[in-house]
């Protein structure tokens, strides 16, 4: 087992409002109206109802434990509903449900999903926890997945009434573009209300008209409208994806804000722009430039968070940035490649943006100082000394990456500095630690997705991965196999220097 490496897990795991992990013990009650599934009768018993919640759940979670009497109640209310609505549950913590639980991408309990169509279709349950909550979401869910706007008043019921509201304004409900808008709207209709109709003059004009066919969605920020002409399934989705979320989004303990930071990181293809600003620098100027800019570029999958040392304190630490060097713009690339500018002002945003969107802007890369002192057995390397203690040290160097907080790496510590004692009189081996929480790693060869990671680079250049037990028996026999020799490391060390002296970060 590997520590994850995760932004998203470190940004905001308590953003997550369902996932459990407080650990009592299972509490027996009965169950007359939820359906057990698991891997032999799932994929029967769901083509047999049309609409079919599951609940994904393990027996010691706390939050599945309360939602258990108020999703049995609502499945009580819900059979009796015209058409019926099917709650079922699945054991994900039983070994033999897992690969269920992988199939439909669970990642924490507990996670529902809404099944339709035999199963072909598959959405997520975004509704309350309560009984009441869950039989009133569900039964909006198990309609038409767009209902149709016959009068101005409804129209402007149903603009005041939804903080996200997305209409389809058509010539006939023959036409392509109802279907497809139609076909959208059964996807994607546990995130958005969806209404439609075929006379725009029953909708708020807003300071712009009306075309048809087009779609138009009203929302409680920014400009509050937006208007889409191209209609087809991709296109909709993508105007969705980018128009549903404020340009600029705020790191502050708001839920709302919390909710969009989630949609976020939830999005790996989006470049991620941060603002980040001394907590009292109240300044709005360079907000306001910034701001501007989110409006202009998040087309370009740009998304734009603003965070203060306050609020934003996590994200600061987590990219290294310095106070000294506030204001900083900081954007992270979906290859989770940094850029900076540091010391930003209304002045140079905008032509940096440029420069990053040019490919031009160069790449940031943290390092922790290099340590006073580094005489203990496992020696200490940060990024700004990882070319002279080892890609130029000419020795055999196992390298941990390691995170702090990382359970597996505590536990592998002493075991390391074993190795270490051992192979103290042999002048070729280092034994090193490298934390890849305070330090970006910057070079390819070193693939570290989870802590620890272990790497052994050789005198002669060569870059193994360690994927053995971690014992100090097999520490040593793997570094004894794989370590080249001093003298063939001159020659080798020149290499490296020549390689290095290309490849400038
Ligand atoms: C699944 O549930 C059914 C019905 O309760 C039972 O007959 C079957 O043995 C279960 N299968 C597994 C793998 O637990
Ligand atoms: C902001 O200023 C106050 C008072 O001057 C100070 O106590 C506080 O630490 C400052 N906060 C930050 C984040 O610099
Ligand atoms: C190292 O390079 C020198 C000349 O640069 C050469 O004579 C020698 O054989 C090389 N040694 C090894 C081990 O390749």
């Amino acid at each position: 087992m590997r520590c994850l490496a995760t932004l998203l897990l470190f940004f905001l795991v308590t953003a997550l409002p369902w996932t459990g992990s407080a650990s009592e013990e299972p509490v027996a009650q009965e169950e007359e109206h939820v359906i057990t599934l698991n891997a032999t009768n799932f994929h029967d018993i769901v083509k047999q109802h049309p609409f079919i919640v599951v609940e994904f759940y393990a027996p010691w979670c706390g939050h599945c434990k309360n939602l258990a009497p108020e999703y049995e109640k609502a499945a009580g209310i819900l059979k009796e509903n015209d058409p019926p609505i099917v709650l079922a549950k699945v054991d994900a913590n039983e070994e033999s449900n897992k690969e269920l639980a992988s199939e439909y991408s669970v990642r924490g309990y507990p996670t529902l999903k809404i099944l339709e169509d035999k199963g072909a279709i598959i959405r997520d349950y975004k509704g309350p926890r309560d009984a009441d909550g869950i039989v009133s979401y569900l039964k909006k869910q198990v309609g038409p997945p767009s209902s149709e706007i016959l009068t101005a008043e409804e129209g402007q019921k149903a603009v005041e009434e939804a903080d996200f509201l997305v209409v389809g304004i058509f010539k006939s409900y023959d036409s392509e573009e109802y279907k497809t808008f139609i076909s959208v709207a059964s996807e994607l209709r546990s995130d958005f209300v969806f209404k439609h109709t075929v006379d725009g003059s029953f909708l708020p004009k807003k300071d712009s008209d009306i075309s048809v066919p087009s779609i138009r969605v009203y929302k409680k920020f920014d400009e509050g409208y937006s208007d889409h002409k191209e209609i087809t399934g991709e296109a909709v989705k993508e105007f969705l994806r980018v128009v549903s979320i404020p340009y600029v989004v705020l790191f502050n303990k708001d839920p709302v804000q919390r909710e969009y930071l989630a949609k976020i990181f939830d999005q790996p293809d989006d470049a991620k722009a941060f603002l980040f600003l001394d907590a009292n620098d109240t300044s709005d100027a360079l907000k306001k430039v910034y701001g501007d800019l989110a409006k202009d570029l998040t087309v370009k999958s740009i998304r734009f968070m603003i965070a203060d040392t306050e609020d934003g304190q996590n994200a600061i630490q987590y990219f290294g940035v310095k106070k000294e060097n506030l204001p900083c713009i900081l954007i992270q690339d979906k290859n989770e490649k940094k850029y900076t500018l540091e010391k930003a002002n209304t002045g140079n945003i905008a032509s940096w943006f440029k420069d990053y969107l040019d490919g031009k802007a160069p790449q940031f890369l943290k390092s922790e100082p290099a340590p006073d002192k580094n005489d203990e057995p496992v020696k200490i390397v940060v990024l700004d000394t990882l070319d002279e203690m080892v890609f130029k040290s000419g020795k055999n160097v196992l390298l941990e990456f390691y995170a702090p907080w990382c359970g597996h790496c505590k536990n592998l510590a002493p075991i390391l500095e074993e190795v270490a004692i051992e192979l103290q009189s042999d002048p070729s081996v280092t034994i090193a630690k490298y934390d890849a929480t305070a330090n970006d790693i910057g070079d390819a060869r070193f693939d570290v997705q989870g802590y620890p990671t272990l790497y052994l680079y050789t005198a002669t250049g060569k870059v193994v991965p360690y994927d053995g037990e971690r014992t100090k028996e097999d520490l040593i026999s793997f570094i004894q196999t794989n370590k080249g020799s001093l003298e063939q490391s001159v020659n080798a060390s020149q290499t490296i220097s020549e390689a290095d002296a290309k490849d400038e970060l």
